[in-house]
């Protein structure tokens, strides 16, 4: 874990524009640096850098956020690698335990092993005959195979003697990266006579080998890397270094069941391709995926082992799924997978395959009766509370609350069943939950006398198209310049702490999330808190699109910050008039219903609604100014 102190100073030391610019070409143009797009194809510059907010954001293609979002998508690196490269640009080391740097050190020795056998594998097939002749036969050309770095382990029990000589017989790495394995005191090569997988990290390491025999027949027909520090195959996809370039070009990847169908695809045009390493699809993988584009195809064998895999696959989306990603499934006929499936019709059967793919609410819908009755209607109710069992923790596992309810409506619609019901049944009824005052004054220690000016009146009066603008207009100021959640933290407490509508429970999320970041860094960091960090927090957030949009649409209006600032003073002012305005109404009903009412209280609220009716009418006098004096610049 790298602390979240050190994140916040990398950010606030790093400057975007130079980050981007390592790897992009970019002209100042006004306020912003252009350039083409990177993860799109254009001919004309959308792709514009804001150097005071720290922010990218493509015009054309929507793909936006901090330095750290630009790293991940442009280098497919995690979060921590991203972080990493920043502060090793900045010449600052990441704060890492001893451990962790022991493990680092180990991890860099045993890519070397891995890599120098890779090699050696490499130029070992570009000897063989045999083997040449069996990947010709599949239909693999040699700039394939140099692609994939394809190799072949030679015959012997000792091959790789030849490339780590002395240490062969010594070294304890060599059977911890699991290149060799050690039986009573004897050390034997784990891959022989078998065509090499070299696997590889998203930074190029060979860390893992898939390996295959040449042999009809022969078991087992693959031999995979053991688990090791280096490999983990809950995380790791073949083909994903080979292939990011390409699906974040394309802008969707596709996921397949085998080493070869990888290969093949590649070959055929769709370098977008990968597979999980002989083990089920994970969260992980997904996430990865998404991380590079928003868009996912599986691809399965039509028979019921690869329905059985396309249902984990299911799962693991439906976990990181979020609401502007789509998932897509293939389920191909029986006995075909990728490979022969373009070797016999072309790559244009498997686009095919593509276009006539189930989204993945139809597939829900479609996996769910197939596992009940196979495939038919379902007829009893037996079968439609069977049918809701499995849907339950499906949905359950969801965050992205839109396609949730989609997925809900379609099941609802197939087995005849009321959606709310069925969403009552599955435990996901569409309620939100709202923060309670108390807690944010427990959380950050609040004068709760404070917030009582006035008490909310019992219905919710700020609701509906103008306030809705209003509040979307305060959420788009405060986005621009995150420091004015603190400076206006006590009218987001007064106004919002009982959100509502979507837009309070953003701006609330939001300031929660600065006043968390100024609690953990202290209040001088608050100058840190760039529009683009605020958004790398809420990159997974369902409302992430949403934000980035508002951020966007102001990149183009440009308001000056006092006129944003006196456009929030005003919005605070409006909202609070609508709310007090309703508990006088209410008061005055009561007192005319004879019920008991705190005349002082209603007294507070007339003076209150008179101070800040002034206050408006002394704005708008203030804004025909600031309005004259920005507009014409004098
Ligand atoms: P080809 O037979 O060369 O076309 O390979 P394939 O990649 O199409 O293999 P297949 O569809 O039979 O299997 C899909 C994946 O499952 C493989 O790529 C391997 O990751 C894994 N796999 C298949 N057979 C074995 C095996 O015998 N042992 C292990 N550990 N994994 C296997
Ligand atoms: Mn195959």
């Amino acid at each position: 874990m790298i602390p979240e102190s050190f994140i916040s100073e990398v950010l606030s030391r790093t400057d975007i524009v130079e980050v981007i610019g390592r790897y992009v070409k970019l002209q100042r143009k006004g306020v912003n640096y252009m350039a083409c797009c990177p993860f799109h194809k254009e001919k004309t510059p959308s792709f514009a850098v804001n150097q005071s907010r720290q922010f990218f954001k493509c015009f054309g293609c929507g793909e936006s956020g901090s330095a750290i979002a630009f790293l991940m998508k442009y280098k497919g690196l995690s979060f921590p690698d991203a972080i990493k490269e920043l502060a090793d640009a900045l010449g600052m080391e990441v704060p890492e335990d001893k451990e962790t740097k022991r493990r680092a050190a180990e991890a860099r020795s045993l890519t070397d092993f891995m890599a120098q056998a890779a090699q050696f594998y490499q130029s070992t097939l570009f000897h063989n005959r045999e083997a040449i002749e069996y990947l010709k036969g599949r239909g693999i050309t040699q700039a394939t195979a140099e692609k994939f770095q394809l190799g072949l382990s030679p015959d012997g029990w000792q091959g790789l003697q030849t490339v780590f000589g002395d240490q062969y017989p010594t070294e304890s790495k060599l059977e911890e990266c699991g290149l060799v394995i050690v039986k009573d005191d004897r050390r034997y090569d784990r891959f022989r006579s078998r065509i090499m997988y070299p696997i590889r990290n998203p930074r190029g390491q060979v860390i893992g080998f898939g390996a295959r025999t040449m042999v009809p027949g022969e078991e087992p027909k693959y031999l995979n890397s053991p688990e090791t520090p280096i490999y983990h195959k809950s995380q790791e996809l073949y083909g994903l270094f080979e292939g990011r370039e390409a699906i974040r070009k394309k802008g969707r990847a596709i996921v397949c069941e085998g080493y070869m169908d990888v290969i093949q695809m590649s070959q055929a045009g769709f370098e977008e391709t990968v597979a999980a390493l002989g083990t089920s699809i994970t969260g992980e993988h997904v996430k990865k995926l998404f991380q590079l584009s928003d868009h996912v195809y599986f691809s399965f064998d039509g028979d019921s082992a690869g329905f059985k895999a396309a249902r984990r696959a299911m799962e693991s989306t439906l976990s990181v799924i979020t609401d502007t990603q789509t998932a897509h499934f293939v389920i191909l006929p029986q006995g075909e997978d990728p490979d022969s499936l373009i070797k016999a019709q072309g790559p244009e059967a498997f686009e095919a395959q593509i276009k006539g793919s189930y989204p993945l609410s139809k597939f829900f819908v479609m996996d769910i009766i197939r596992e009940v009755t196979q495939g038919s209607p379902l007829k009893t109710a037996e079968e439609r509370a069977k049918a809701v069992a499995i849907a339950k923790p499906l949905l359950l596992r969801m965050t992205a609350q839109a396609l949730r309810q989609l997925l809900v409506q379609e099941l609802a619609t197939s087995i005849r069943m009321e959606p709310a019901e069925l969403a009552t049944l599955c435990g996901v009824a569409l309620v939100k939950e709202t923060p309670k005052a108390e807690k944010y004054q427990r959380d950050y220690g609040r004068d709760a006398q404070q917030s009582a000016r006035y008490k909310r009146p019992t219905r919710p009066v700020t609701t509906g198209p103008i306030y809705s603008n209003i509040k979307r207009r305060l959420l788009q100021c405060f986005l621009m310049n995150p420091q004015w959640f603190v400076d206006y933290s006590d009218q987001i407490e007064y106004e919002m702490l009982d959100t509502v509508d979507e837009w309070e429970s953003l701006i609330v999320q939001l300031w929660r999330l600065v006043l968390d970041q100024v609690q953990l860094l202290g209040d001088g960091v608050t100058s840190g808190l760039s529009t683009g960090y605020l958004l790398s927090f809420m990159q997974n957030d369902p409302a992430y699109s949403t934000l980035s949009q508002l951020v966007s649409q102001e990149e183009v209006l440009q308001t000056p910050n006092e006129v944003a600032e006196f456009e929030i003073k005003c919005s605070f002012l409006k909202l609070e008039k609508a709310n007090v305005d309703a508990s006088i109404t209410e008061l005055l009903a009561m007192e005319e219903r004879g019920e008991n009412v705190d005349g002082d209280y209603l007294e507070r609220l007339f003076k209150r609604r008179q101070l800040i009716q002034q206050s408006l009418m002394q704005q708008s006098a203030q804004a025909v100014d600031m309005v004259l004096t920005t507009r014409l610049g004098g």
